[in-house]
């Protein structure tokens, strides 16, 4: 239970503090202030918020829209994206000559582009595989030869590809001159304080100045200058050690970097993946990676100053004074969430990708007075000997100033409306039981204001005299997730939770022009105990001015709803989804005995009008 100290209802009850807030903005506001609040106004009263109908919490094997909407598949894992590559083979998954130039599997983050020649492209992170289903010719579920374990790679990496609408159904072009594919094998630039770095040489990379790859790329993120930036999550799992002796080191702990092969066998195809041959290569992984997806023979930046971790996504903004801020999560369980200030601003600098490797690192700090401030990352607040070493080591750097430890931070959302930003907690069953890999304190806090907590929050913040660059922020919680099924204690959740929105693990965020904050949940989809009711996972839209929250969308089963991105008219959302059938309860999208595939999806309204109108 919780203490006196966290009582629930202060927590909850701080949406209304947060008016008083926004009341003590407008009285000390500069014009400017006044000006953006009196426009974000105007703006809400011409778009609606809520102008369909309710989708219930429901199992079934398909996608669930108001009956105002349709959608249609945009992409699946395996298909084709150019013309001599055949299509997706439902005995083999494939092989890794298709899947090399094959959409890749588990797409996640996604953004769209347009090109100059106004042709419409859609980046996308493919996260992982599922072993069970790519490889599901063997019997042993995994990787048998060379062949399958190259097959598994090129299933990993980012996916661009350009869309086209016919007949009001967006499809993926073949052959187009933009089409590409990323894999753990291209050769990206390494920008920032590690580039060249000792700790950054490897034996074919003796500069430590090029990295070979990005994997696991989870959220996404877009630079103003019209780049796409992937983020790498769960790294780790993919290195192993051919030496049983090989001694491992509190650095590749803290990051879950392991000895024992799980299966993949990355190591046996690639011995940089084999640690006793190659210590540095885990460092050359856990970025933010830049793509200029307009230019496909363009190489990929990894931005180390954006520091080293599990990333969720990159949410970029311009500061009042012009800076580029990125707010960043690190998901794991009690683990931080960091933002990243370029030192110089958009107008001073040519390059503008050069914003993105010289700057600060911070981390976040929660008081429970509802104020916040963020920390500074360098050598004298971390002890660390040097500015390389604090964006390679982040964690054990953020471990250093007293940050708040978090319950996963998964997807943040600045609002493009207001000074507000969000943050998906998204469950974290350690929270007052097990500390961090690093050992740090990770006690009931009212940030993260539940033991055990199942169910998720989504935490937002406002930066100080709305300035994005500012150290200083106040805080409170938007919405804490429960069944109030279930429970009438403070797994019920807070008060904008009912019966009829419930939902949990809220994972994917994202705010639409218009300010509308989109919500998207990777949680437990069994439908039974604490999660009875809740059905599979979903997508829900809120008004942050009020509270309220409303369910637009349910996925498939067993999927998890991630990636979100508008065409330009806004008149269709491309939404991805992820693992369908992951535990092969699902054939979606297709039926009969087809393999369950990962997809994007477009949801048009019927009557071709804006989204949400
Ligand atoms: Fe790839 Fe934290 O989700
Ligand atoms: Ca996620
Ligand atoms: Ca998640």
């Amino acid at each position: 239970m919780m203490s006196n100290a966290t009582k629930f209802e202060e927590i909850t009850n701080s949406l209304i503090s947060r008016r008083a807030f926004l009341k003590k903005s407008f009285s000390i506001g500069s014009l400017a202030l006044m000006s953006t609040t009196l426009g974000s106004i105007a703006a809400y009263s011409s778009q609606s918020f809520f102008n369909f109908t309710k989708v219930n919490c429901n199992n079934n094997d398909t996608v669930t829209l108001p009956e105002q909407y349709t959608w249609n598949i945009v992409s699946k894992w395996g298909d084709p994206m150019w013309s001599d590559v055949e299509e997706f083979d439902q005995t083999s998954c494939g092989s890794h000559e298709s899947q090399l130039k094959s959409v890749g599997d588990n797409n996640d983050g996604m953004e769209l582009f347009v090109t100059s020649d106004n042709k419409t492209l859609l980046a996308v992170n493919n996260e992982y595989t599922n072993h069970k289903i790519i490889f599901s010719n063997r019997k042993s579920l995994l990787p048998e030869n060379e062949e399958d374990i190259l097959k598994g790679m090129y299933a990993h990496g980012v996916s661009i590809f350009e869309i086209e609408n016919s007949n009001n159904q967006w499809n993926l072009v073949k052959d187009s001159k933009y089409n590409r594919r990323i894999t753990p094998f291209t050769k990206m630039e390494i920008t920032g304080p590690a580039k060249g770095h000792s700790l950054m040489k490897t034996k074919e990379d003796k500069d430590g100045i090029y990295a070979k790859g990005t994997w696991n790329n989870c959220g996404s993120g877009r630079t103003p200058w019209g780049t796409y930036l992937t983020c790498e999550e769960n790294f780790n799992n993919y290195f192993s050690s051919s030496d049983k002796n090989f001694k491992s080191t509190d650095e590749l702990h803290r990051y879950g970097i392991r000895t024992r092969e799980i299966g993949l066998n990355w190591a046996k195809a690639d011995s940089r993946f084999d640690l006793s041959k190659e210590v540095n290569e885990p460092n050359k992984v856990g970025y933010v990676v830049e793509i200029d997806p307009l230019n496909p023979n363009s190489t990929p930046k990894k931005h180390t100053a954006l520091g080293r971790f599990k990333h969720e996504n990159a949410e970029l903004v311009i500061s009042k004074d012009g800076k580029i801020v990125v707010y960043m999560g690190d998901d794991e369980r009690g683990e931080y969430l960091y933002k990243y200030v370029s030192n110089e601003s958009m107008n001073e600098v040519k390059d503008k990708g050069t914003l993105l490797s010289n700057g600060n690192l911070y981390v976040a700090k929660f008081n429970d007075n509802f104020t916040g401030e963020w920390l500074l990352l360098d050598t004298q607040t971390t002890g660390l000997s040097s500015k390389a070493e604090v964006c390679i080591f982040t964690r054990l750097a953020a471990s250093k100033v007293g940050a708040t430890t978090m319950d996963r931070p998964e997807w943040i959302a600045s609002n493009p409306k207001k000074n507000e930003v969000c943050c998906c907690l998204t469950n974290n069953k350690n929270r007052g039981i097990k500390t961090n890999k690093g050992g740090d304190k990770v006690d009931v806090d009212k940030v993260n204001p539940r033991k055990n907590n199942k169910y998720g929050q989504i935490v937002r913040w406002k930066p100080r005299d709305n300035n994005h660059s500012s150290v200083y922020f106040e805080w409170d919680l938007f919405v804490v997730a429960g069944n109030p099924n279930v429970h009438d204690d403070n797994n019920r959740g807070s008060k904008n939770i009912d019966k009829e929105n419930m939902f949990n693990s809220p994972d994917g965020l994202k705010f639409d022009k218009y300010g509308r904050l989109w919500i998207q949940t990777d949680g437990n989809y069994s439908n039974s105990g604490d999660f009875k009711g809740m059905g599979n996972n979903q997508m829900l839209i809120a008004d942050t001015n009020t509270g309220k929250i409303k369910r637009f969308m349910v996925g498939p089963k067993e999927c998890e709803v991630t990636g979100l991105t508008f065409a330009p008219d806004y008149k269709t959302v491309f939404v991805g989804i992820q693992h369908p059938g992951e535990r092969l309860g699902s054939n979606f999208p297709d039926n009969g005995n087809n393999k369950p595939r990962s997809c994007i999806i477009a949801i048009q309204k019927k009557d071709g009008s804006e989204i949400l109108t």
